[in-house]
Formats: C-alpha cells, sequence, structure tokens
C-alpha cells in the first residue's frame, strides 16, 4: 500500500511542507521572548495581520482551533447560546472545546450560509428561561459544505441583524484568504464590522504552524489572558511567525492555482459513473463529492484509491473530500482522476 510519502495527498490544506525559502526565513528569524511581548518577528506578523484582516490587533496563537476558543472565551460567558452552521469546525472539530471550555452552547442554523431571517428566528428573548444568545459564528470559506464562500451581501446583513439584537460576531476565516481570492474583496472587506477574526496560516498559505485571532484592542487584551490559560503562549515563537510572514507573502498571490485545480478536479470527478458533486459549485480549493451506493462505501472508495497512491478523506458514509493546495499540481490532479475512475469502474 502507497505511504503518505509516496501518494498524491487531497486529504488537507494542511499536510503541505515548508519550502527551503520559508525554512531559511525561519532560520534567520530575528527572536525574542513573546510571552513578554518581545520577539519582533511574532510583533510584525501580529501588526501586519491586524492591518489585512482591518482590525486594531491580532494575537498569533499554534492552531485555529485554539484560536477559535480564544475568540469564543472574549466574546461570550458560560451559559450563553452561540448562533452557528450544523457541522461548523467550532462545533464538531474541535473536541467539544466549545462547550467545555467556553461552557457555552449551539444554536444551530438551518444550512451553511444562513441568512438574516434565520439569525433573528433563533435569536431568544432575554427571558430567564432560555440562555442568552450573544454570539453569531460564520465560517469563511465553509469548510464541510465544500469551501463555500459566504457572498458580501449576507454577511453584511447577518451582521446587521446581530448587532441590531445586541449580539456579537465571530469569524472563523481559517480560510478566509481563499474567500479574499475567490470573491475578488479584500479580507478586510470580508471581515468588516466582526467583533473578532481567527484565521490560519497554516493552511492554504502553506506555514507549518500558526493562527491568528484579530479585533480591537480590548478585546485583543483579554484574548491573552485566554491563550495563558490555554497554555498557547510560546517564547521565541518568532521562528514559527517567519514562517507565516513568508506564507502571506507568497502564498496569498497564488491561491487561484488552488481554486483552478479545484474546480478541475471537480469537473473530472462529477463526470465519473457513481460520483456527484455534493455542492453546487466548487468555490475554493475544497472539493465535496457524493459517493453512488453501487461504487461502494466512502470508506471503501478511500481504502482501494490509497492501494493506488491517492489519499483523502470520506466525510461521511457516502461522501469524501478533496483538498486542493500548494503540493499538488494540475498533473497529480489529472492523475487523481485516472486512479479514481478505475477505482470506480
Ligand atoms: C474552518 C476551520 N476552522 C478552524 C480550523 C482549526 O485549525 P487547526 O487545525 O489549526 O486547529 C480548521 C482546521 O482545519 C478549519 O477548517
Amino acid at each position: 500500500m502507497a505511504s503518505p510519502v509516496d501518494s498524491i495527498d487531497f486529504r488537507s490544506d494542511t499536510v503541505t511542507k515548508p519550502c527551503a525559502a520559508m525554512r531559511q526565513a525561519m532560520a534567520e528569524a530575528e527572536v525574542g521572548d513573546d510571552v513578554y511581548g518581545e520577539d519582533p518577528t511574532v510583533n510584525r506578523l501580529q501588526e501586519q495581520v491586524a492591518e489585512l484582516l482591518g482590525k486594531e490587533a491580532a494575537l498569533f496563537t499554534p492552531s485555529g482551533s485554539m484560536a477559535d476558543q480564544i475568540a469564543i472565551q472574549v466574546l461570550t460567558r458560560p451559559g450563553d447560546a452561540i448562533i452557528s452552521a450544523p457541522d461548523s469546525h467550532i462545533a464538531f472539530h474541535e473536541a467539544g472545546a466549545t462547550p467545555m471550555l467556553a461552557g457555552v452552547q449551539f444554536s444551530y442554523m438551518p444550512s451553511a450560509i444562513y441568512s438574516e431571517d434565520d439569525v433573528a428566528s433563533a435569536y431568544r428573548e432575554n427571558d430567564h428561561h432560555f440562555p442568552p444568545t450573544t454570539l453569531v459564528e460564520v465560517e469563511n470559506t465553509y469548510n464541510m459544505g465544500g469551501g463555500l464562500v459566504w457572498p458580501l451581501e449576507t454577511l453584511r446583513r447577518v451582521r446587521a441583524k446581530a448587532s441590531e439584537l445586541g449580539m456579537k460576531t465571530l469569524m472563523d476565516g481559517a480560510r478566509l484568504w481563499n474567500a479574499a481570492c475567490a470573491s475578488g474583496h479584500s479580507e478586510a472587506e470580508l471581515c468588516q464590522g466582526f467583533d473578532m477574526v481567527t484565521v490560519c496560516l497554516s493552511k492554504g498559505l502553506g506555514a507549518p504552524v500558526g493562527s491568528l485571532v484579530a479585533g480591537d484592542k480590548d478585546s485583543i487584551h483579554r484574548a491573552h489572558r485566554a491563550r495563558k490559560m490555554l497554555g498557547g503562549g510560546m517564547r521565541q515563537a518568532g521562528i514559527l511567525a517567519a514562517a507565516g510572514l513568508y506564507a502571506l507573502e507568497h502564498g496569498r498571490s497564488r491561491l487561484s492555482e488552488d481554486h483552478a485545480n479545484a474546480k478541475f478536479l471537480g469537473a473530472g470527478l462529477s463526470a465519473i459513473s457513481g460520483l456527484s458533486l455534493a455542492s453546487d459549485s466548487v468555490d475554493t480549493n475544497i472539493v465535496i463529492i457524493d459517493v453512488d451506493a453501487s461504487v461502494g462505501t466512502a470508506a471503501q472508495l478511500q481504502a482501494k484509491a490509497q492501494e493506488s497512491g491517492l489519499l483523502f478523506f470520506p466525510t461521511e458514509a457516502q461522501r469524501i473530500r478533496l483538498v486542493t493546495h500548494l503540493d499538488v499540481s494540475r498533473g497529480d490532479c489529472e492523475r487523481a482522476l485516472d486512479i479514481l475512475s478505475t477505482c470506480c469502474a
């Protein structure tokens, strides 16, 4: 069976390896103790990301999950309810951290991309029977929906409704860079008005580690304490921040290649008998495919493809996900289509 080392790896955009130039930047990074706020490279990264997002300040964290959990702790109190899509990352892929660490519960929306009316109907009146609904969370791009990009107008209306009802807003922008690239709107435009935003450097941008949470100065001051509580204070983290700065400089401009490869894959996969695209379109770098029972289960297809050197994950019993990134080429996508069409024959 092929190992991940010699396979074409579509499992996630997190599997990329730092290139020689990124490693060089890491080796040469100027560092200090970041827990004392003395690492110049971390400080530079935080300033640069805050500026890109149009926020007052940002804080470097080891992971996107920690950035999300910090933001939730800053924006809610135990006992509150958060409005979020049903299979959002904060609800389903952070190991239960949201209720466990922040002590809050979810109020689920009917769809991945929801409307201001959905927000209004999920909002509970200030009545002692109900949990206070205090936060609206939006994931952009939406991972489990196939990397969907929220339309700017919908985002603005949802955000405005949240403010009207006195709720705070959080954008999980792990792949905000992809949303900006695909929509033609800047990252700052997309998260304008959101109280806090989280972004990842270790996904499409190709850094080995690192995320940030951004917001106003007061929120980021409180985020420092939450990061400390979670054990996320790092010392000479400039080595990692240097990779992040490199990723920002070189990674954002090439995301359109990943999107074009994902569209190519999506079109090719839906032409294979037994496979069909689960979403209306491929917006960014994530392709979700429904597997017909005649082909077998998603897990069986995954196992067969792996024997031929193709890696991806099933996301449901009859559904698989393929993610394009900087370590897969158009040639790799062509090879993936060949392998899958043989597996489905
Ligand atoms: C939408 C979204 N948010 C947050 C995260 C968390 O990032 P990390 O794996 O760095 O904790 C991910 C990871 O895949 C994600 O897809």
